[in-house]
Protein backbone atom coordinates (compact mmCIF):
# COMPACT_ATOMS: atom_id res chain seq x y z
CA UNK A 1 0.00 0.00 0.00
CA UNK A 2 1.13 3.41 -0.91
CA UNK A 3 1.58 5.77 2.12
CA UNK A 4 2.45 9.20 -0.26
CA UNK A 5 -0.14 12.10 1.03
CA UNK A 6 -2.70 12.54 -1.70
CA UNK A 7 -1.89 15.73 -3.30
CA UNK A 8 -3.02 18.35 -6.09
CA UNK A 9 -1.31 18.18 -9.29
CA UNK A 10 -1.91 20.36 -12.11
CA UNK A 11 -4.79 19.28 -14.19
CA UNK A 12 -5.89 19.73 -17.65
CA UNK A 13 -6.06 18.71 -21.20
CA UNK A 14 -2.48 17.15 -22.56
CA UNK A 15 -3.34 15.70 -25.87
CA UNK A 16 -6.26 15.44 -28.25
CA UNK A 17 -7.33 12.78 -30.60
CA UNK A 18 -10.73 12.94 -32.98
CA UNK A 19 -12.03 10.24 -35.34
CA UNK A 20 -14.77 10.91 -37.54
CA UNK A 21 -16.04 8.29 -39.45
CA UNK A 22 -15.21 6.85 -42.77
CA UNK A 23 -18.67 7.74 -44.74
CA UNK A 24 -20.71 10.69 -44.86
CA UNK A 25 -23.24 12.37 -47.03
CA UNK A 26 -24.36 16.69 -47.63
CA UNK A 27 -27.98 17.50 -45.50
CA UNK A 28 -28.71 19.21 -49.32
CA UNK A 29 -28.87 15.27 -50.60
CA UNK A 30 -30.97 14.29 -47.59
CA UNK A 31 -33.83 16.95 -48.84
CA UNK A 32 -35.30 16.01 -51.73
CA UNK A 33 -35.33 11.95 -50.50
CA UNK A 34 -37.81 13.27 -47.70
CA UNK A 35 -39.59 16.02 -49.68
CA UNK A 36 -38.07 18.63 -47.74
CA UNK A 37 -36.36 22.18 -49.13
CA UNK A 38 -32.36 21.57 -49.05
CA UNK A 39 -32.34 25.08 -47.47
CA UNK A 40 -34.54 24.12 -44.81
CA UNK A 41 -31.62 22.10 -43.67
CA UNK A 42 -28.66 24.07 -44.80
CA UNK A 43 -30.00 27.81 -43.20
CA UNK A 44 -32.88 25.99 -41.17
CA UNK A 45 -31.24 23.97 -38.98
CA UNK A 46 -27.82 24.98 -40.22
CA UNK A 47 -26.15 21.78 -40.76
CA UNK A 48 -23.59 20.62 -43.44
CA UNK A 49 -22.63 16.88 -43.26
CA UNK A 50 -23.78 13.99 -41.89
CA UNK A 51 -21.05 11.73 -40.77
CA UNK A 52 -22.00 7.93 -41.26
CA UNK A 53 -20.87 4.44 -40.27
CA UNK A 54 -20.02 2.04 -42.47
CA UNK A 55 -21.18 -1.55 -42.01
CA UNK A 56 -19.34 -3.00 -39.16
CA UNK A 57 -18.11 0.27 -38.18
CA UNK A 58 -19.37 1.49 -34.99
CA UNK A 59 -18.93 3.32 -31.45
CA UNK A 60 -16.03 1.18 -30.63
CA UNK A 61 -13.88 1.99 -33.52
CA UNK A 62 -14.52 5.89 -33.20
CA UNK A 63 -13.62 5.40 -29.77
CA UNK A 64 -10.47 3.64 -29.62
CA UNK A 65 -9.16 5.71 -33.14
CA UNK A 66 -9.37 8.55 -31.36
CA UNK A 67 -7.68 7.23 -27.98
CA UNK A 68 -5.25 5.78 -30.25
CA UNK A 69 -4.48 9.39 -31.70
CA UNK A 70 -4.92 11.17 -27.95
CA UNK A 71 -2.18 8.76 -26.41
CA UNK A 72 0.36 8.91 -29.20
CA UNK A 73 0.38 12.74 -29.13
CA UNK A 74 0.30 13.32 -25.52
CA UNK A 75 3.62 10.70 -26.12
CA UNK A 76 3.51 10.06 -21.96
CA UNK A 77 4.09 6.56 -20.45
CA UNK A 78 1.05 3.78 -20.85
CA UNK A 79 1.67 2.78 -17.36
CA UNK A 80 0.46 6.11 -16.09
CA UNK A 81 -2.58 5.96 -16.78
CA UNK A 82 -4.49 5.55 -13.90
CA UNK A 83 -8.27 6.17 -15.32
CA UNK A 84 -10.79 5.36 -18.20
CA UNK A 85 -13.92 7.14 -18.36
CA UNK A 86 -15.85 6.48 -21.71
CA UNK A 87 -19.10 9.50 -21.96
CA UNK A 88 -21.34 7.56 -24.30
CA UNK A 89 -25.49 6.96 -25.37
CA UNK A 90 -24.44 4.69 -28.13
CA UNK A 91 -24.87 1.43 -25.58
CA UNK A 92 -23.48 -1.73 -26.72
CA UNK A 93 -24.17 -3.16 -23.68
CA UNK A 94 -26.31 -3.08 -20.51
CA UNK A 95 -23.83 -4.06 -18.68
CA UNK A 96 -20.52 -4.03 -20.04
CA UNK A 97 -18.91 -0.65 -19.94
CA UNK A 98 -17.90 0.54 -23.24
CA UNK A 99 -14.57 1.56 -21.81
CA UNK A 100 -14.05 -2.57 -21.70
CA UNK A 101 -13.93 -2.53 -25.19
CA UNK A 102 -11.77 0.56 -25.54
CA UNK A 103 -9.33 -1.05 -23.08
CA UNK A 104 -9.52 -4.29 -24.83
CA UNK A 105 -8.65 -2.70 -28.12
CA UNK A 106 -5.88 -0.34 -26.74
CA UNK A 107 -4.32 -3.30 -24.31
CA UNK A 108 -4.93 -1.22 -21.35
CA UNK A 109 -4.95 -3.00 -18.39
CA UNK A 110 -4.51 -3.34 -14.63
CA UNK A 111 -4.19 -0.49 -12.05
CA UNK A 112 -6.91 0.96 -14.08
CA UNK A 113 -10.51 2.53 -13.07
CA UNK A 114 -12.48 2.39 -16.10
CA UNK A 115 -15.84 2.78 -16.46
CA UNK A 116 -18.60 4.14 -19.02
CA UNK A 117 -20.42 7.59 -18.34
CA UNK A 118 -24.48 7.85 -18.99
CA UNK A 119 -26.21 11.57 -18.96
CA UNK A 120 -27.28 11.83 -22.74
CA UNK A 121 -24.87 14.01 -24.62
CA UNK A 122 -23.52 15.32 -21.50
CA UNK A 123 -21.39 11.95 -20.62
CA UNK A 124 -18.18 13.44 -22.19
CA UNK A 125 -18.16 16.02 -20.10
CA UNK A 126 -18.89 14.13 -16.72
CA UNK A 127 -16.16 11.94 -17.49
CA UNK A 128 -13.75 14.62 -18.53
CA UNK A 129 -15.29 16.36 -15.22
CA UNK A 130 -14.53 13.28 -12.72
CA UNK A 131 -11.08 12.80 -14.40
CA UNK A 132 -9.75 16.95 -13.76
CA UNK A 133 -11.29 15.93 -10.51
CA UNK A 134 -9.77 12.94 -9.93
CA UNK A 135 -6.24 14.61 -10.05
CA UNK A 136 -7.50 17.79 -8.54
CA UNK A 137 -8.21 15.80 -5.76
CA UNK A 138 -4.80 14.45 -5.08
CA UNK A 139 -6.31 10.77 -5.65
CA UNK A 140 -4.88 10.37 -8.80
CA UNK A 141 -1.20 10.63 -7.26
CA UNK A 142 -0.05 12.46 -10.51
CA UNK A 143 -1.24 9.41 -13.31
CA UNK A 144 -3.25 10.73 -16.19
CA UNK A 145 -6.63 9.73 -17.26
CA UNK A 146 -7.69 8.79 -20.74
CA UNK A 147 -11.05 10.55 -21.24
CA UNK A 148 -13.13 9.60 -24.12
CA UNK A 149 -16.59 10.88 -25.74
CA UNK A 150 -17.71 8.80 -28.59
CA UNK A 151 -21.65 8.30 -30.62
CA UNK A 152 -23.21 7.26 -33.34
CA UNK A 153 -26.28 9.54 -33.81
CA UNK A 154 -28.80 8.54 -35.81
CA UNK A 155 -32.27 8.96 -36.46
CA UNK A 156 -35.28 6.89 -37.66
CA UNK A 157 -35.47 7.62 -41.66
CA UNK A 158 -37.73 10.17 -41.93
CA UNK A 159 -37.77 12.08 -38.66
CA UNK A 160 -37.02 15.48 -37.95
CA UNK A 161 -33.91 15.15 -36.57
CA UNK A 162 -32.26 13.01 -39.39
CA UNK A 163 -30.26 15.85 -41.00
CA UNK A 164 -28.50 16.37 -37.76
CA UNK A 165 -27.11 12.99 -37.40
CA UNK A 166 -23.71 12.25 -37.36
CA UNK A 167 -21.22 10.43 -35.35
CA UNK A 168 -17.63 11.06 -34.10
CA UNK A 169 -15.47 10.60 -31.57
CA UNK A 170 -13.06 13.02 -29.22
CA UNK A 171 -10.37 11.66 -26.63
CA UNK A 172 -8.66 13.44 -24.31
CA UNK A 173 -5.69 12.43 -22.28
CA UNK A 174 -5.68 14.07 -18.91
CA UNK A 175 -2.70 14.89 -17.28
CA UNK A 176 -0.62 18.41 -17.07
CA UNK A 177 -2.15 21.33 -19.02
CA UNK A 178 -0.24 21.31 -21.93
CA UNK A 179 -3.21 21.94 -24.28
CA UNK A 180 -5.54 23.25 -22.01
CA UNK A 181 -6.47 23.89 -17.99
CA UNK A 182 -9.86 23.24 -16.73
CA UNK A 183 -10.52 25.53 -14.35
CA UNK A 184 -12.01 23.58 -10.73
CA UNK A 185 -15.02 25.64 -10.56
CA UNK A 186 -17.87 25.16 -13.37
CA UNK A 187 -21.58 25.77 -13.21
CA UNK A 188 -24.40 23.02 -13.72
CA UNK A 189 -27.66 23.15 -14.04
CA UNK A 190 -30.46 19.98 -14.20
CA UNK A 191 -33.96 19.60 -14.15
CA UNK A 192 -35.43 16.08 -14.80
CA UNK A 193 -37.65 16.16 -18.22
CA UNK A 194 -38.72 14.24 -20.73
CA UNK A 195 -37.00 15.99 -24.26
CA UNK A 196 -35.24 13.49 -25.54
CA UNK A 197 -34.87 9.64 -24.56
CA UNK A 198 -34.06 6.20 -25.73
CA UNK A 199 -36.32 3.65 -23.84
CA UNK A 200 -34.16 0.36 -23.61
CA UNK A 201 -34.89 -2.36 -26.32
CA UNK A 202 -36.01 0.64 -28.94
CA UNK A 203 -33.10 1.54 -31.52
CA UNK A 204 -34.05 5.45 -32.45
CA UNK A 205 -34.93 8.24 -29.99
CA UNK A 206 -37.88 9.60 -29.12
CA UNK A 207 -37.98 13.43 -29.02
CA UNK A 208 -40.46 15.95 -27.82
CA UNK A 209 -38.70 18.90 -30.51
CA UNK A 210 -40.46 21.61 -28.82
CA UNK A 211 -39.47 20.88 -25.33
CA UNK A 212 -35.93 20.00 -26.17
CA UNK A 213 -35.48 23.23 -27.32
CA UNK A 214 -36.82 24.97 -24.75
CA UNK A 215 -35.01 22.89 -21.93
CA UNK A 216 -31.52 23.44 -23.72
CA UNK A 217 -31.83 27.29 -23.84
CA UNK A 218 -33.68 27.38 -20.79
CA UNK A 219 -30.24 25.38 -19.44
CA UNK A 220 -28.13 28.08 -21.15
CA UNK A 221 -29.60 30.71 -19.70
CA UNK A 222 -29.23 29.76 -15.97
CA UNK A 223 -25.47 27.94 -16.39
CA UNK A 224 -24.44 31.49 -18.16
CA UNK A 225 -26.46 33.51 -15.29
CA UNK A 226 -24.44 31.46 -12.70
CA UNK A 227 -20.81 32.37 -14.20
CA UNK A 228 -21.47 35.92 -14.60
CA UNK A 229 -22.46 35.93 -10.80
CA UNK A 230 -22.78 39.47 -9.91
CA UNK A 231 -20.00 40.70 -12.49
CA UNK A 232 -20.67 42.90 -15.74
CA UNK A 233 -21.46 40.52 -18.07
CA UNK A 234 -19.11 42.45 -20.78
CA UNK A 235 -16.49 41.90 -19.32
CA UNK A 236 -17.09 38.47 -18.05
CA UNK A 237 -17.92 37.61 -21.66
CA UNK A 238 -15.04 39.36 -23.15
CA UNK A 239 -12.22 37.98 -22.16
CA UNK A 240 -13.37 34.47 -23.49
CA UNK A 241 -11.58 34.17 -26.30
CA UNK A 242 -14.47 31.80 -28.18
CA UNK A 243 -18.27 30.26 -26.90
CA UNK A 244 -18.14 26.80 -26.93
CA UNK A 245 -21.32 25.36 -27.36
CA UNK A 246 -23.15 21.12 -27.44
CA UNK A 247 -24.25 21.50 -31.03
CA UNK A 248 -27.24 19.35 -31.82
CA UNK A 249 -27.03 21.90 -34.88
CA UNK A 250 -26.18 25.11 -35.52
CA UNK A 251 -29.27 26.67 -35.42
CA UNK A 252 -29.71 25.32 -31.78
CA UNK A 253 -26.59 27.10 -30.67
CA UNK A 254 -27.70 30.16 -32.17
CA UNK A 255 -31.07 30.40 -30.55
CA UNK A 256 -29.12 29.50 -26.93
CA UNK A 257 -27.01 33.10 -27.64
CA UNK A 258 -30.71 34.78 -28.09
CA UNK A 259 -31.71 33.49 -25.28
CA UNK A 260 -28.26 34.59 -23.01
CA UNK A 261 -28.23 38.02 -25.03
CA UNK A 262 -31.64 38.60 -23.78
CA UNK A 263 -30.96 37.37 -20.19
CA UNK A 264 -27.73 40.76 -20.68
CA UNK A 265 -30.73 42.90 -22.11
CA UNK A 266 -28.71 43.15 -25.41
CA UNK A 267 -29.87 44.42 -28.49
CA UNK A 268 -30.08 42.04 -31.38
CA UNK A 269 -26.97 43.79 -33.43
CA UNK A 270 -24.89 43.05 -30.33
CA UNK A 271 -26.42 39.26 -29.71
CA UNK A 272 -25.30 38.70 -33.83
CA UNK A 273 -21.95 40.00 -33.34
CA UNK A 274 -21.45 37.97 -29.98
CA UNK A 275 -22.64 34.62 -32.25
CA UNK A 276 -20.74 35.85 -35.47
CA UNK A 277 -17.32 36.80 -33.40
CA UNK A 278 -17.03 34.20 -30.52
CA UNK A 279 -19.40 31.25 -31.44
CA UNK A 280 -20.04 30.48 -34.67
CA UNK A 281 -16.24 29.51 -35.95
CA UNK A 282 -16.16 26.79 -33.06
CA UNK A 283 -18.69 24.89 -35.38
CA UNK A 284 -16.83 24.39 -37.86
CA UNK A 285 -15.99 20.69 -37.57
CA UNK A 286 -19.21 20.00 -36.34
CA UNK A 287 -20.85 21.36 -39.88
CA UNK A 288 -18.72 18.55 -41.38
CA UNK A 289 -19.95 15.87 -38.92
CA UNK A 290 -23.58 16.65 -37.70
CA UNK A 291 -24.89 15.52 -34.03
CA UNK A 292 -22.20 13.28 -32.28
CA UNK A 293 -23.93 13.55 -29.12
CA UNK A 294 -21.24 13.50 -26.38
CA UNK A 295 -18.45 14.14 -28.67
CA UNK A 296 -20.43 17.25 -30.35
CA UNK A 297 -18.82 19.90 -27.37
CA UNK A 298 -15.13 18.75 -27.08
CA UNK A 299 -15.12 18.87 -31.21
CA UNK A 300 -16.22 22.30 -30.67
CA UNK A 301 -13.39 22.67 -28.25
CA UNK A 302 -11.04 21.18 -30.20
CA UNK A 303 -12.01 23.61 -33.19
CA UNK A 304 -11.44 26.68 -31.37
CA UNK A 305 -8.33 25.54 -28.92
CA UNK A 306 -6.58 25.03 -31.96
CA UNK A 307 -4.37 28.15 -32.70
CA UNK A 308 -4.77 29.98 -29.45
CA UNK A 309 -2.08 31.43 -27.54
CA UNK A 310 -1.18 30.47 -24.42
CA UNK A 311 -3.06 31.83 -21.70
CA UNK A 312 -6.55 32.48 -23.50
CA UNK A 313 -9.67 31.61 -22.45
CA UNK A 314 -12.68 29.96 -23.20
CA UNK A 315 -15.79 28.38 -22.12
CA UNK A 316 -17.56 25.68 -22.81
CA UNK A 317 -21.53 24.67 -22.55
CA UNK A 318 -22.59 21.11 -21.86
CA UNK A 319 -26.11 20.32 -22.41
CA UNK A 320 -27.71 16.29 -22.15
CA UNK A 321 -31.03 15.59 -22.56
CA UNK A 322 -32.85 14.23 -19.23
CA UNK A 323 -31.52 16.79 -18.46
CA UNK A 324 -28.49 18.45 -17.25
CA UNK A 325 -25.76 21.02 -18.00
CA UNK A 326 -22.39 22.07 -16.85
CA UNK A 327 -20.47 25.19 -18.17
CA UNK A 328 -16.85 24.98 -18.44
CA UNK A 329 -13.88 27.09 -18.11
CA UNK A 330 -10.60 26.68 -19.53
CA UNK A 331 -7.30 28.09 -19.95
CA UNK A 332 -5.12 27.54 -23.60
CA UNK A 333 -1.83 25.67 -22.43
CA UNK A 334 1.33 25.90 -24.30
CA UNK A 335 0.15 23.01 -27.67
CA UNK A 336 -2.80 24.71 -27.87
CA UNK A 337 -1.27 27.09 -30.69
CA UNK A 338 0.09 24.63 -32.88
CA UNK A 339 -3.18 22.68 -32.57
CA UNK A 340 -1.50 19.45 -33.68
CA UNK A 341 -4.79 17.45 -33.46
CA UNK A 342 -6.35 19.32 -36.67
CA UNK A 343 -4.52 16.75 -38.69
CA UNK A 344 -7.03 14.38 -37.58
CA UNK A 345 -9.93 15.88 -38.60
CA UNK A 346 -8.18 16.94 -42.25
CA UNK A 347 -7.07 13.02 -43.23
CA UNK A 348 -11.02 11.54 -41.51
CA UNK A 349 -13.02 14.31 -43.71
CA UNK A 350 -10.50 13.94 -47.15
CA UNK A 351 -10.48 10.40 -47.23
CA UNK A 352 -13.98 9.51 -46.48
CA UNK A 353 -16.51 8.70 -48.83
CA UNK A 354 -19.42 10.72 -49.80
CA UNK A 355 -22.63 8.84 -50.33
CA UNK A 356 -25.55 9.53 -52.42
CA UNK A 357 -29.30 9.53 -51.91
CA UNK A 358 -29.63 6.11 -53.13
CA UNK A 359 -26.50 4.55 -51.43
CA UNK A 360 -27.87 6.50 -48.32
CA UNK A 361 -30.94 4.52 -48.20
CA UNK A 362 -29.28 1.05 -48.94
CA UNK A 363 -26.98 1.91 -45.96
CA UNK A 364 -30.07 2.42 -43.97
CA UNK A 365 -32.15 -0.77 -45.25
CA UNK A 366 -29.35 -2.53 -44.29
CA UNK A 367 -28.89 -1.32 -41.05
CA UNK A 368 -32.32 -1.93 -40.67
CA UNK A 369 -32.43 -5.50 -41.69
CA UNK A 370 -29.68 -6.52 -39.57
CA UNK A 371 -31.72 -4.88 -36.60
CA UNK A 372 -34.65 -7.19 -37.75
CA UNK A 373 -32.54 -10.12 -37.70
CA UNK A 374 -30.88 -9.54 -34.53
N1 LIG B 1 -35.68 27.54 -45.98
C1 LIG B 1 -35.03 28.03 -44.90
N2 LIG B 1 -35.43 27.77 -43.63
C2 LIG B 1 -36.49 26.93 -43.46
C3 LIG B 1 -37.19 26.40 -44.55
C4 LIG B 1 -36.74 26.72 -45.86
N3 LIG B 1 -37.36 26.24 -46.95
N4 LIG B 1 -38.19 25.63 -44.06
C5 LIG B 1 -38.10 25.69 -42.70
N5 LIG B 1 -37.09 26.48 -42.35
C6 LIG B 1 -36.62 26.82 -41.00
C7 LIG B 1 -37.75 27.03 -39.99
O1 LIG B 1 -38.27 28.34 -40.11
C8 LIG B 1 -37.01 26.78 -38.70
O2 LIG B 1 -36.23 27.90 -38.38
P1 LIG B 1 -36.46 28.66 -36.97
O3 LIG B 1 -36.33 27.61 -35.91
O4 LIG B 1 -35.37 29.68 -36.93
O5 LIG B 1 -37.83 29.22 -37.03
C9 LIG B 1 -36.03 25.67 -39.06
O6 LIG B 1 -35.92 25.68 -40.48
C10 LIG B 1 -36.43 24.30 -38.60
O7 LIG B 1 -37.74 24.07 -39.05
P2 LIG B 1 -38.78 23.28 -38.14
O8 LIG B 1 -38.85 23.91 -36.80
O9 LIG B 1 -40.05 23.11 -38.92
O10 LIG B 1 -38.00 21.90 -38.02
P3 LIG B 1 -38.54 20.48 -37.66
O11 LIG B 1 -39.74 20.54 -36.81
O12 LIG B 1 -38.61 19.69 -38.92
O13 LIG B 1 -37.30 19.87 -36.82
C11 LIG B 1 -36.11 19.82 -34.72
C12 LIG B 1 -36.51 20.64 -35.94
C13 LIG B 1 -37.29 19.61 -33.83
C14 LIG B 1 -35.13 20.55 -33.89
C15 LIG B 1 -35.46 18.50 -35.18
O14 LIG B 1 -34.24 18.80 -35.80
C16 LIG B 1 -35.28 17.51 -34.09
O15 LIG B 1 -36.21 16.84 -33.65
N6 LIG B 1 -34.02 17.37 -33.62
C17 LIG B 1 -33.68 16.45 -32.57
C18 LIG B 1 -33.82 17.08 -31.22
C19 LIG B 1 -32.78 18.13 -30.98
O16 LIG B 1 -31.76 18.16 -31.63
N7 LIG B 1 -33.02 18.99 -29.99
C20 LIG B 1 -32.06 20.00 -29.60
C21 LIG B 1 -31.99 20.18 -28.10
S1 LIG B 1 -31.83 18.58 -27.29
C22 LIG B 1 -30.16 18.24 -27.37
O17 LIG B 1 -29.36 19.11 -27.56
C23 LIG B 1 -29.71 16.84 -27.22
C24 LIG B 1 -29.31 16.31 -28.54
O18 LIG B 1 -28.15 16.42 -28.92
C25 LIG B 1 -30.33 15.68 -29.38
Amino acid sequence: MSTSTAAACPTGIASIGLHFPPLAMSVADLAPLRGEDPAKYTNGLGCGEMSLCAPGYGVVELAAEAARRAIRRWGGDRERIGLLAVGTETGVDMSRPLSAWVAERLGLAGAVRSYEVKHACYGGTLALRQAAEWRMSGAAQDRAALVVAADVALYEPGDPGEPTQGAGAVAMVVDEPEVAAIDPVSYAWSEPQFDFWRPVGESYPRVDGPLSLDCYRRAAENCFRALVGNGDPEAVLRELAAICFHVPFPKMVKKAVQRVGELFHWEAERIEAFFRDKVDPTMVWNRLCGNAYTASLWISVANALKGLAHGQRLAAFSYGSGFGAELLTLEAGPKAAAGEWAEDVERDVSGRRRLNARRYSLLRDREADKRLSA
